[in-house]
């Protein structure tokens, strides 16, 4: 049983090497790029093994550019270099089977922050996130707390401090927020071929007692209302009599008037 995987892995390993050594068509691409304005990048093909009757440019999975000349060059034009257009260009030669080549893109990482400030409840746990979505990936990402300048922070400190990463984005944990170290700023450090780039996040630790806050206000306001409603419903009653006798004369002419105006349209209710 081994034997024979080992046979049919060897074997596959085998056509793919004739595959790429043999008589396939040589694809030479313009050199990586990493900076700079209006930047034309080009693939060209030799020994295409059929008749070429188009190209075609992908970046990921969508389509940036084609045409249906039959030329052995084909070339695509980047206005700028930065963290958007970085990543990996594709370019194709309609041929069977298609050709293809790579050009690839590159710059240091874009690292922005999730959210530039967070804020969680003592005693809860707190997140903090930074991404890159730039081209290469990062490979190693660090975190800090800033304290007089930056203090590297491991994973696992205390049993409370966990970082979670991977080419796009790191996560910061700390469990069991503390209101009195914890709050503060943390710079998140991105690393690649290319370089580094870093984001600050922000973090406000509330005490129990002030995520309750809201609720209380709530409350406070409903007594509020409810205590002076009962008030003012208790000094109607023996008001309304006096009221109705004031109705006739008026000495206070103008303040006389509404009161009646008040009194008559209670009264139809
Ligand atoms: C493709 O070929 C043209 C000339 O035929 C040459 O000027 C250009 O530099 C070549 N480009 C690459 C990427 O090899
Ligand atoms: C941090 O430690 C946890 C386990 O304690 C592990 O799952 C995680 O991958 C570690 N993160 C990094 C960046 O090493
Ligand atoms: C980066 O994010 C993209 C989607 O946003 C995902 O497809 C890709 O796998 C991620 N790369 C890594 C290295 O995690
Ligand atoms: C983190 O990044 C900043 C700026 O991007 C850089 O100045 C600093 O040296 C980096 N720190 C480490 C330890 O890599």
């Amino acid at each position: 049983m081994a034997v024979r995987m080992v046979a049919v892995a060897l074997g596959a390993l085998l056509c793919f090497a004739r595959g790429a050594s043999g008589a396939g068509p040589t694809i030479s691409t313009s050199r990586e790029v990493t900076d700079g304005l209006d930047v034309v990048i080009s693939c060209n093909i030799s020994g295409a093994p059929t008749a070429i009757r188009g190209h075609y440019w992908m970046k990921g999975n969508t389509k940036i550019q084609s045409d249906d000349t039959s030329a052995d060059s084909t070339s695509y034009m980047l206005e700028k270099v930065d963290h958007e257009t970085s990543g990996e260009y594709e370019c194709f030669f309609k041929t069977t089977p298609l050709a293809k080549g790579t050009v690839y893109v590159k710059v240091e990482p874009h690292v922005v922050a999730y959210k530039k400030s967070e804020h969680g409840n003592e005693r809860d746990v707190g997140v903090l996130i930074c991404k890159s979505a730039s081209y290469p990936p990062v490979t190693q990402w660090s975190w800090f707390k800033m304290v007089d300048g930056p203090q590297p922070i491991v994973n696992g400190t205390d049993n409370r401090f966990f970082i979670k990463s991977d080419g796009n984005k790191t996560e910061l944990r700390i469990m069991d927020l503390n209101i009195e170290k914890d709050p503060g700023e943390y710079r998140c450090n991105g690393t690649n071929e290319m370089g580094e780039g870093s984001a600050v996040v922000s973090l406000r630790v509330r005490s129990r007692l002030a995520a309750l806050w809201p609720f209380l206000g709530i409350v406070a306001e409903v007594l509020v209302l409810v205590t002076i409603i009962f008030i003012f419903e208790k000094r109607r009653k023996p008001d309304e009599i006096p009221d109705d006798d004031d109705g006739g004369s008026a000495p206070l002419k103008s303040n006389a008037n509404h009161k009646d105006k008040n009194v008559r349209q209670r009264n139809a209710n």
